[in-house]
């Protein structure tokens, strides 16, 4: 279950591709649910929404728990300013998800519904600022994540098998 030196441990091979599944889905059904032509009801899709976004919390919440009980494998081999840039984008990462999951319960309490997906009217949605930020912070999201894919695929090609750490099956430690 637990991280070893070269890789990460199943538990974390789980959550990270979990939360990648969700979040990929997440993205586009945000994005289309919002922009809607006036004569078809969006209520469905913002249930969906707000499920899969509950599920997101969960996941992060057991994340953050599993981080604090399992020790990561060693950094890869880097330049010091790859290692700065990697370890930005991870904590873009984190805390991307944690503020993007708390301005959407927010914008949906703060609008005197309960988050659950059965309560949410979407045309009761009130122009309130974790809205705003909601709204905002899923575009900022959407480039940490970009940059993020950006960095495994140019590490992948030029450096050693990141990603082989967070597969299950045997992995290449990293080339200096
Ligand atoms: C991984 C987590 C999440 C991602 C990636 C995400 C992404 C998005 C995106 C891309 C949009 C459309 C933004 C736009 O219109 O430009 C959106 C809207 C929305 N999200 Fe999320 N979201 C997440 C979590 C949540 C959670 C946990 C909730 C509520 C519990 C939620 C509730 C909403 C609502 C109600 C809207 C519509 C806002 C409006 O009508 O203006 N989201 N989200």
């Amino acid at each position: 279950m637990k991280s070893d030196t070269q890789k990460y441990g199943k538990a974390a091979q789980a959550l990270h591709w979990s939360t990648t599944v969700l979040v990929l889905l997440m993205i586009p059904l945000g994005i289309v649910m919002t922009r809607l032509s006036d004569s078809t009801d969006p209520t469905a899709l913002y249930r969906l929404h707000v499920a899969l976004g509950l599920i997101v919390l969960l996941l992060t919440l057991v994340r953050v728990i599993w981080r604090f009980v399992d020790t990561p494998p060693v950094p890869l081999t880097m330049p010091p300013w790859r290692q700065l840039v990697f370890k930005t984008v991870n904590a873009g990462l984190y805390l991307g998800l944690i503020l993007i999951v708390l301005t959407g319960l927010t914008m949906l309490i703060g609008s005197g519904m309960v988050p659950v997906p059965s309560e949410v009217v979407p045309n009761e949605i009130e122009d309130i600022p974790p809205r705003v930020a909601h709204r905002v912070l899923a575009w900022v999201f959407i480039v940490i994540v970009l940059s993020h894919l950006a960095g495994v695929i140019s590490y992948q090609l030029k450096k050693g098998d990141t990603l082989g750490r967070m597969l299950p099956g045997r992995g290449q430690p990293g080339r200096s």
